[in-house]
């Protein structure tokens, strides 16, 4: 069982459930014509955080790496009238193709595109004491997600949700004697975690058209 498997379901997942969508579909292309990587969520992993912003009844998402802003998308689509997507990232020309691509899907006036280093950014929404966030998804560096983690915690209230990206890494995340940094960064995620009693999290190991991969799931809880 491997990746060909894999990308056929998730392009099977995709034509029954989740449909096809110019808008989305528009907004990869023209990330690839300005020369971003393909490292989008996938259309499945697109709708799951949907379904869970939808489920929880976000108004207010946070969301750590825009790229190309094809995540934003997805989530800014399950934002109900009035609700805002606040997202961070490094790049100004990533953040120029996804302001494109977020007026192409007339989302624009819901989604806030802050550029700059994410730790930066995230360290002046903290002292701006902005409204808590219902839901925040970080998937941009992965060496830092145990920092981002922390201001994740610190921008929210009991009862929001964080989600991470990119956590399992072709199973690396078990193997303590990686020196790769990105693995790193997942495993002192899980280290924190496990010492942790302001949140209840799992990690799901998943594969599909980007691999073998997998996300964690926090919630905050009540103290
Ligand atoms: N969420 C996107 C994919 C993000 S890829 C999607 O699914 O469509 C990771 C992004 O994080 C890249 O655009 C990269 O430029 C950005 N990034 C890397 N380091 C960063 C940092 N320190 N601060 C903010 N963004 C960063
Ligand atoms: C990479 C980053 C991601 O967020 C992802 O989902 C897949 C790959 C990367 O940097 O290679
Ligand atoms: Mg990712």
């Amino acid at each position: 069982m491997t990746q060909d498997i894999w990308t056929s379901v998730d392009d099977y997942i995709t034509s029954s459930l989740v449909g096809h969508d110019e808008v989305l579909e528009g907004a990869l292309e023209r990330s690839a014509a300005h020369g971003l990587p393909p490292i989008s969520v996938s259309p499945p992993q697109g709708q799951l955080l949907v379904l869970l912003a939808r489920a929880m009844r976000a108004r207010r998402i946070l969301e750590l790496g825009t790229l190309g802003g094809y995540s934003t998308i997805w989530l800014a689509r399950a934002l109900p009238r009035g609700g805002r997507v606040v997202t961070l990232e490094l790049e100004p020309t990533h953040a120029d193709v996804a302001r494109q691509n977020l007026r192409r899907a007339n989302l624009a006036r819901r989604v806030d595109v802050r550029v700059g280093p994410a730790l930066d950014t995230l360290d002046q929404l903290i002292a701006e004491h902005v409204t808590p966030f219902d839901l925040v998804f970080i998937d941009a560096d992965k060496p830092r997600i145990p920092d981002y983690y922390a201001r994740a915690l610190a921008l929210t209230r009991p009862g929001s949700a964080i989600i991470v990206d990119n956590v399992v890494r072709d199973g690396k995340v078990a193997d303590p004697s990686s020196d790769d940094p990105n693995v790193q960064g997942v495993r002192a995620l899980h280290d924190v975690l496990a010492h942790e009693d302001r949140v209840s999290a799992t990690t799901i190991q998943t594969v599909g058209s980007k691999g073998y991969d997998g996300f964690t799931l926090a919630l905050v809880n009540r103290p």
